[in-house]
Order: structure tokens, then sequence, then C-alpha cells
């Protein structure tokens, strides 16, 4: 009786450090943000059509680039809020994010960016903020491999500085604690709902061998049903992503059912303890995520509810601002480097 008091306790500790991190996070990025849908109506009105007309280029050419581009929208969020500081390169004065932990050898879609920029300054130069591209170009990603459609607030700046410590403390990564992501998110003012359903962004893309060797070499078989499917998965991953180390870059889909499509076939394997990187399988195997277990169960069962709240989450995602470059921002001319 007394250890099961004493385990009901535990947990409590954690819970109100998180609502305190919550609500100083809340705080942080609490105003909303001045962003409406006819931002650029009377000074660019075709931004959306050019964005999605490059889009489908570049997804048509490679569907990879979708899931490119929505990660990188979610790096950019996560450090000082959506103001394009990911995608600055590193000068002799600044110190971009591009080297950070989670993003060095992975993040990419970069040239996606300056191709969309360098036809929307053609059109309408010194007008759209690379923050705001990035996003309606997450969204577009998204739509163009099955996802949902949401309408996207735009108005951001451009931030004029970046920060590699932010991008190593702000940006969870795949061996974190179910516990510390969960943090991470209630920081940026995001909840467990938000976290679990932007989490299916996992859908598509790939990951390297170095985020999954730990999860295929250890718990892959104790959380994982076992069926000849997932046995065979198993063994092809292993294959790929050696126990001994090497092949580090070596990349598999994180949803090997259907990889190249926005569905909800991510929460399944997270049902199957499929589940290709830990952060993501914890969201369902884990003892302390009973909350976000039962929402991998309903985005599971209810693809519906998954692409509304996936959609509504992205708005709220793209809605972190970062308050100082509302004052001090600009319109960069090129993504990668400050104005002169
Ligand atoms: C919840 C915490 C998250 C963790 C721990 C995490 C971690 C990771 C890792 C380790 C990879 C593979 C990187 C590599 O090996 O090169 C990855 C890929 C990816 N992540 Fe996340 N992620 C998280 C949340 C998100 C969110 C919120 C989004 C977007 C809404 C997102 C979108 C993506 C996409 C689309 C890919 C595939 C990129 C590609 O194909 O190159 N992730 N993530």
């Amino acid at each position: 009786m007394a250890f099961s008091l004493q385990e009901s306790k535990l947990p409590m500790l954690p819970f109100s450090v998180l609502i305190i991190i919550s609500i100083l996070g809340r705080s942080l990025h609490a105003s909303d943000p001045p962003l409406t849908l006819d931002h650029y109506a009377p000074t660019c009105p075709s931004v959306f059509e050019i964005v999605k007309k490059e889009m489908e280029c570049e997804v048509r050419s490679d569907p990879r680039n979708a899931a490119l581009i929505v990660r990188l929208h979610f790096h950019d969020c996560f450090v000082q809020g959506c103001d394009g500081s990911v995608l600055l390169d590193d000068t002799i004065t600044l110190q971009g994010e591009k080297k950070a932990s989670a993003s060095i050898n992975s993040l990419g879609g970069f040239q996606i960016i300056d191709r969309i920029k360098s036809k929307i300054e053609s059109e309408c130069p010194g007008i759209v903020s690379c923050a705001d591209i990035l996003t309606i170009a997450a969204r577009d990603a998204v739509l163009l491999v099955g996802g949902p459609y949401w309408d996207v607030p735009v108005g951001r700046k451009d931030s004029k500085t970046a920060s590699l410590e932010l991008a190593e403390s702000n940006i969870p990564r795949a061996d974190e604690s179910l516990l510390s992501i969960i943090t991470k998110f209630l920081y940026q003012g995001l909840s467990v709902t938000d976290l679990v359903a932007l989490s299916g962004a996992h859908t598509i893309g790939s990951a390297r061998c170095a985020s999954f060797r730990a999860r295929i070499y250890r718990d892959f078989e104790t959380t994982s049903d076992r069926s000849p499917a997932s046995e065979t998965h198993l063994s092809s991953l292993k294959s790929r992503c050696p126990a001994s180390g090497g092949g580090d870059n070596n990349i598999s889909a994180m949803d090997y059912v259907t990889p190249n499509l926005f569905d909800n076939s991510f929460y399944h394997l997270l049902l199957k303890g499929d589940g290709l990187l830990n952060s993501d399988q914890e969201l369902y195997s884990s003892m302390l995520g009973l909350e976000t277990k039962n929402l991998v169960v309903k985005y599971a069962h209810d693809p519906v509810a998954f692409f509304q709240r996936f959609s509504y989450s992205m708005v709220k995602m793209g809605n972190i601002t970062n308050p100082h470059s509302f004052v001090n921002g600009e319109i960069r001319t090129d993504c990668r480097f400050v104005n002169a």
C-alpha cells in the first residue's frame, strides 16, 4: 500500500513542474501574433500561388521533399519562434543553427526555400518573409502528399539572429524521455495533444540509422507484436543499420507501410509497437504516457480527428512568435543571410 501511494505521488512532482513550465512557456510566447490570412493581399497577392506551384514541382520530383520542408518548419518554430532563423548560414559574425546536433547531417530542404524565395523576390521584391514562405510551403507539402489543408496566417518577420544554443536545448531528440519531450512542447505553449498530433508528421519521411540504432537493438522486440511483417521489417532495418556502427546515414522510412502518404498509418505502427524512433514509440508504450497512449489510439481509429487536430496544431506551432523579431525583424532578401 505504502509503495503504491509513493508510486502515485511520484508523477505528481514532475506534473506540477510541467504546469509551471507550461505557464512560463505561454507567457514567453503569450500574445496572439499579429498574423492574418490577407497580410499579403495588397502587396503580393500571388504569394500562395507561387509557393504552391514550386512545391508541386519539388514534391513531384521527390516526395521526400515534403518531409524535409515540414521538419524544417518545426525546427524553425522551436528556436526563437517561427522567424526563419533555421535558414541562416554560418558567417564570420553569425553562428547559425544548422550545426545543432538534431540538425547536422539531417535537416534539408534549404535549396527548395531558396528557389521559392527567388521566384517570389522577382515578383514582389522585399515583401514576403522567409519565415512565411517556409510556413506556407510546409502546409502545401502536407497537402501534396495526401494530408489536410488549412489556412496559413501570415505576416511573420525574419530574425536577424539565430541561436545554436537554443537549437541544442529546445529541439527534442529521439533518445529523450517522454517527460522531457512533453516539457519542451509545453515550454513552447504546445500541449500534450499537440505533441501527439504533430508527431503524426512522422507518417512521412525517413530517419537515419544513427537516430534509431539504439531502438532496433534494444527494445524494438519488446514493444513489437512480432508479427511476420514486423519481424521481416526489423531484420531489414538491422541489415541497413549495423549494431557495431557504420552506416549512420543510411535512411529508413518512419512509416514503412505508406512512407510517402500523409495518413494515420503512423499511429497504427505505434499500436503494433513498430515505431522507428524511440520517442515515437514512447507515446504509446511509456508507463507515464496514459494521455499520450489514449491519443495514439484515438488517431489510429479516427483519421478525421487526426487530420483536424494536426491542422489546428500546425497553425498553433506556426504562431509561436519571436516578439523580438516583430520589432527588430526584417524581410530578408536571401533567406540564408541577414540583410546587409
Ligand atoms: C516530438 C518530438 C520529435 C522528435 C524527438 C523528432 C525527432 C526526429 C528525428 C530523430 C528524425 C530523423 C532525423 C534523422 O535521422 O535524420 C525526424 C524526422 C522527421 N521529423 Fe521529427 N521529431 C519530433 C517532432 C516532429 C514534429 C513536431 C514534426 C513536424 C510537425 C516533425 C517532422 C519530421 C519529419 C517530416 C521528419 C522526416 C524528415 C526527413 O525525411 O528527412 N517531427 N524527427
